[in-house]
């Protein structure tokens, strides 16, 4: 068993697992290596030897017990035929949403995206992944409304005016929620063991919306993943109630953000902890890492945890930080 199946299937606290979001990615010089080479992001992920390739690197290198698969959240829009295209130092572009969307069936969808479940599949027979957990991964369904009406990630709040037409919303959020099912059923298929559902953009909607736009589309696929007895982790980024999200959505672990006090959110909720530390730790000096990440292996040390970030890895962190993290985790006693 996996040291992150123990700690969710045994609420385990001997041994504290660890993975980082983003941890195959540009602080990586064999990634950017690989990078420089393929231009295009979107034909890079559905490169089924290369993505598998990106996904095993940090796994070589840190000996994480999770391979989280080389894709992206964006994949989804893609996969229905909407353009994205993501910008050097921009980050992602969507093209319009035209009324073709309606036009798109299972088969097209799975059929833009095989490469990925193929991915998934050569990570799996990879010896790098015996005993380690395989994460496949979706956006919530309001990250994705939020980027394939805003085409572009939001600035720290959203122009209301995207989210005037009811009925276009309605009709938007069911097709997002029939196609993050099939996506979430394909990548189990091919292998994924866990799913980890990001909804980045969570902390953007006002409290009055969050039944319509995040509890409700979430719970149905928190039950959709749990109905393949498949393990499923909620990041709702900067959401304001962690406690109450955990209450009604209840998924199997909860990754909290770096802008919560962990010692709170660690009492409160009883659930699988996953994440929490502000990610710049990783810029700074050993000692003052070192304070953190045991400063977080202590708060956790008798509830089960997943170490990981309260975001993703920085471009611009050095490998040898997140070898020395992974180290102090494993010494951890
Ligand atoms: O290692 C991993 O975590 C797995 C792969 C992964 C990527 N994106 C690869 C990626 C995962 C899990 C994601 C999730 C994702 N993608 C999210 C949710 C998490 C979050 O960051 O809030 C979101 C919002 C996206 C959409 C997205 N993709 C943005 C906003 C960007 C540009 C910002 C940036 O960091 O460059 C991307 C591009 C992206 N996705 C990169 C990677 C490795 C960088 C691409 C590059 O090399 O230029």
């Amino acid at each position: 068993m996996s040291l992150i199946a123990k700690c969710i299937k045994n609420k385990d606290k001997t041994t504290t697992p660890v993975w980082l979001m983003r941890q195959a990615g540009r602080y990586l010089p064999e990634f950017r290596e690989i990078r420089t080479k393929n231009p295009d992001f979107i034909k890079l992920c559905l490169n089924k030897n290369l993505a598998s390739e990106i996904t095993l690197q940090p796994i070589k290198r840190f000996g994480f017990d999770a391979a989280i698969i080389f894709s992206d959240i964006l994949m989804l829009p893609y996969g229905l035929g909407q353009k994205v295209e993501f910008k050097k130092n921009f980050g992602p572009i969507l093209g319009k949403l035209d009324s073709k969307i309606e036009e798109v069936n299972e088969n097209f969808f799975t059929n833009k995206l095989t490469p990925v479940y193929d991915a998934i599949r050569n990570v799996k027979e990879n010896n790098l992944t015996e005993n380690k957990e395989v994460i496949g991964f979706v956006g919530a369904p309001w990250t994705l409304l939020v980027y394939m009406l805003n085409k572009q990630s939001p600035k720290k709040e959203l122009n209301s005016e995207i989210l005037k037409d009811k009925n276009k919303i309605k009709s938007l959020f069911n097709t997002i929620d029939k196609y993050l099912k099939i996506h979430i059923k394909n990548q189990i298929s091919a292998g994924a063991t866990i799913i980890q559902i990001f909804d980045s953009w969570a902390g953007l909607v006002d409290d009055k919306f969050l039944d319509n736009y995040i509890y409700e589309p979430t719970i149905k696929l928190v039950e959709f993943v749990k109905s393949f007895n498949t393990p499923v982790i909620c990041f709702p980024r900067n959401i304001k109630d962690y406690k109450k999200y955990v209450e009604i959505i209840n998924p199997d672990v909860i990754n909290i953000d770096y802008n919560v006090d962990p010692k709170k959110i660690r009492d409160q909720i009883g659930i699988v902890i996953q994440g929490g530390m502000d990610p710049k730790f990783l810029l700074s000096d050993k000692e003052k890492l070192k304070k953190e990440v045991l400063n977080y292996l202590n708060l956790f040390k008798d509830h089960p945890y997943i170490f990981n970030l309260g975001h993703g890895v920085l471009p611009e962190t050095n490998p040898d930080a997140v070898d020395y993290l992974v180290k102090l985790i494993r010494d951890f006693k």
